[in-house]
């Protein structure tokens, strides 16, 4: 079997370990590497970071439509029928330019740098609440599904203005999309499963945008329902695959990054002690985490034109998927790159993408990641894993599954 196919594999996508070692092989033997596998259109496999930010950085000749992310060819025609797009959905990651720059305008604001910082309050209370649940279980919990998970869906659920009682529903539906290739969280595994999960966001988030119409307030979810563009209200598909796109890669993403952080700190004793008694490097620590774990494992472009890269002709229409967590393993832009380091100088990282799609949440992300571990560590007097950890399978968004520790909270 040809080894590129477990770029495909969601089990060994899913294991950070498996994972490295496939995409440094990739990276020293075929970098521009063409895949072709019976369940997927063919597609050329981009792992080294200078590739992956050039590419990035041309939002002209290489687009975002009409192929966004890996899905298996029979569910990709099921999605094309029932909605008229390959991807099911018309979120910001779907769309070129000038669509695309007239939607993320929208939000452009919200997602400031300025902005996020005025929400720091709110996400400290939200951070304590969770550390407060972790010391109220007493000296064990599950780490992801107990915490990580939590914290960052309350965050993002309270900026949209979805109440706290919908949140499982909402963490159950993103789980479904993400982890649709993943046994245990997968609603079953046949197309009609995967449809049935996009209709229930449907569903949910239209009664969402008729509520806000009528009862607009100050949250986000008012600011996508009440939209104007180009003087127009959003149309129906637009408007419900935004609330889909924030609402989703809003808190898988950093629920890994928090999970993945914490197991990086465990298995770096000493960067930990040097957090716990830094509180200050906390922003530092963040962007280390978010390289180190690189939870969104890939986006697709089309060229729109012929291209010769590292030596391999690129024909005009084909699809280049672009591995965020092979670039920020790349020697050759980041110096030492299997070192976990919270001290590090992180601005190279491609984590967060780059170019005219660059994570629009990215400063939430960080904050909210950073929050949280200033919240937790000074009050952690001890912890270790008490059982072997389990992956997410997936080749989208990936991650922990579950991590099982035991710790001690200081006396108050
Ligand atoms: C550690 C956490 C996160 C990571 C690693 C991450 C990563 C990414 C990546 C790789 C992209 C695609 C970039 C590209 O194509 O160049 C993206 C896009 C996006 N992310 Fe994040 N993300 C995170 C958290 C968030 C959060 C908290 C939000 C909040 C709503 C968010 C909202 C978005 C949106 C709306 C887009 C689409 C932007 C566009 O296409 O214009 N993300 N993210």
């Amino acid at each position: 079997m040809d080894t590129s196919w477990n770029l495909l594999d969601p089990a060994v996508m899913g294991d950070e370990t498996t994972m490295h070692a496939l995409f440094r092989q990739l990276r020293e033997q075929d970098p521009v590497c063409r895949v072709e596998h019976p369940d997927f259109e063919p597609f050329w496999a981009i792992t080294r970071h200078d590739d992956i930010k050039r590419i990035s950085q041309n939002n002209a000749e290489f687009l975002n439509n009409p192929r966004t992310v890996l899905i298996q060819q029979e569910f990709e025609r099921a999605l094309l029928e029932k909605f008229g797009t390959r991807n099911g959905l018309e979120t910001l990651i779907h769309m070129d330019d000038p669509k695309h720059r007239k939607l993320r305008n929208v939000t452009r604001d919200w997602f400031k740098p300025g902005p996020v910082g005025k929400l720091r309050g709110d996400i400290e209370t939200i951070a304590r609440q969770y550390v407060d649940k972790m010391e109220a279980m007493g000296t064990e919990c599950d780490f992801v599904r107990d915490i990580a998970l939590l914290f960052p869906l309350r965050v993002i659920m309270s900026i949209i203005g979805v109440a706290p009682d919908e949140e499982a529903m909402m963490l159950k539906l993103t789980q479904e999309l993400f982890g649709g290739q993943d046994p245990t969280q997968s609603r079953g595994g046949d197309v009609d499963d995967g449809m049935g999960v996009l209709m229930d966001f449907f569903a949910y988030f239209t009664a969402v945008v008729e509520d806000r119409k009528k009862n607009p307030t100050g949250d986000l979810a008012s600011v996508l329902a009440n939209a104007l563009v180009d003087g127009e209200p959003m149309e129906q598909l637009d408007q419900i695959s935004y609330f889909i796109i924030t609402a989703t890669a809003g808190h898988d993403t950093t629920s890994a990054t928090i999970s993945g952080g914490m197991k990086a700190l465990l298995e770096h004793p000493e960067q930990l002690a040097k957090l716990r008694d830094n509180p200050d490097l906390a922003p530092q620590a963040a962007r280390e985490m978010i390289r180190w774990v690189s939870p969104v494992r890939h986006m697709m472009r089309t060229t729109t034109e012929e291209i010769t890269l590292r030596g391999k002709t690129l024909k005009a229409g084909d699809s280049l998927c672009l591995w965020y967590p092979s670039a920020n393993r790349d020697s050759e832009a980041i110096d030492d790159p299997d070192r976990f380091d919270i001290e590090r100088d992180n601005r190279n990282q491609l984590a967060f993408g780059y170019g005219g799609h660059m994570c629009l949440g990215q400063h939430l992300a960080i904050l909210e990641v950073e929050v949280f571990f200033r919240e937790l560590l000074p009050r952690l007097a001890h912890i270790e894993m008490s059982a072997e950890p389990e992956w997410v399978q997936a080749i989208f968004v990936g991650g922990l599954k579950s991590m099982p520790v035991r710790y001690a909270f200081y006396r108050q």
